[in-house]
């Protein structure tokens, strides 16, 4: 056995967020620079169609996506940074997986059931307003994971099923053809911060409670103040575990920052105080950051470039499985 393998890829949809960052973002960026791993790092741009039909919305969040985490850090060099539909193996691997993959497995996938349950309740039809793109969802997962042989695979809680049903087709694929693919892995981040949004719910772009990570300081230091807080005065305790602004504290904060906050709640410190202090340690984490990512988003020629040579590395492996795969099925020139 080689070295590990890790590999992830982040739908592209929406605007980044402090949630995304502390809960994706931050551990990714880290991840690439470990060089005792082979880890692959991808735009899932063809998954983003599925929930997206606007044009505009999809490349914006592709452009805002592949700058952000170039900005924060992302070792391109170490790691292969690449954006899906730049890999045209990908979607030939999905349809021959297609064939091999049992419908009843896909029927079980969560996100096709949620979406005919969801019909079922609202008295719809149960297959109203499902496409063909969310049914087959893991087989184009399992595609991007079993292309590149990965072991393991980074996600939340909600992705395991897929990284199991890419395990699935892969061995039912194998046991047919010979050991093409490599059996992956999911590696479950439970530990990873999921941080609250300004509400005090999980900050998602689907509850309309965020707060986006590259906006202007101005912006920021407007965001944070919006916090949810409840109506207790100076000097009066709070407490640090039932409050937002604690908590993204904390997710920005090294353990002494952390209870040294965690007094001066206990002290009754003015929540504007504590917001103030809070938009300056985010604002600190993130200012040289910003300021890349500025850069880089008046520069797209430039992330376009590191994209394309990303995907030129991961196109001498794709080529060489695809190529693999497509005579185990019998697809291959005749002399
Ligand atoms: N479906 C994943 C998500 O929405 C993103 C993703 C696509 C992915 N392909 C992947 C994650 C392969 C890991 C491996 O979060």
């Amino acid at each position: 056995m080689g070295r590990q393998r890790v590999l992830t890829g982040i739908t592209t949809t929406g605007t980044p967020h402090l949630g995304n960052y502390v809960g994706a973002i931050r551990p990714s960026v880290a991840a690439s620079q470990d060089t005792s791993v082979d880890s692959y790092f991808f735009l899932a741009d063809l998954h983003a169609l599925i929930k997206c039909k606007d044009p505009q919305q999809v490349k914006q969040s592709s452009q805002e996506i592949a700058t952000t985490w170039m900005a924060l850090g992302m070792d391109t060099d170490n790691a292969v940074f690449y954006r899906q539909s730049d890999i045209p193996e990908i979607t030939e691997l999905t349809w021959i997986l297609s064939c091999h993959a049992a419908k009843g497995l896909m029927n079980r996938a969560h996100a096709y059931k949620a979406a005919v349950q969801a019909n079922e309740e609202a008295g719809e039809d149960p297959d109203y307003a499902v496409t063909m793109g969310l049914f087959s969802y893991p087989v184009l997962m399992a595609a991007d994971i079993l292309m590149f042989k990965a072991n393991s695979i980074p996600v939340g809680r909600d992705q395991a099923q897929h990284v199991e049903m890419a395990r699935d087709i892969a061995q039912r694929f194998n046991h047919h053809f010979g050991e093409l693919f490599t059996l992956p892995e999911a590696t479950i981040e439970d530990d990873v911060a999921v941080l609250q949004g300004l509400d005090g719910r999980k900050m998602s772009k689907s509850y309309n409670n965020t707060i986006p990570l590259f906006q202007t300081e101005k912006q920021l230091r407007k965001s944070i103040n919006k916090i949810k807080t409840n109506l207790l005065e100076p000097g009066e305790p709070k407490d640090p575990d039932d409050s937002t602004v604690f908590q993204i504290w904390a997710a920005f904060s090294a353990p002494e920052q952390i209870e040294w906050m965690r007094k001066q709640f206990a002290e009754g410190i003015a929540w504007g105080e504590a917001k103030k202090l809070l938009f300056e340690r985010v604002n600190d984490e993130l200012a040289q950051a910003r300021i890349r990512y500025n850069e880089l988003m008046a520069d797209p020629g430039h992330v376009e470039s590191v994209l394309l040579a990303g995907a030129e590395r991961a196109r001498e492996e794709s080529s060489a499985l695809m190529k693999q795969v497509r005579e185990a099925v019998g697809i291959s020139p005749m002399s």
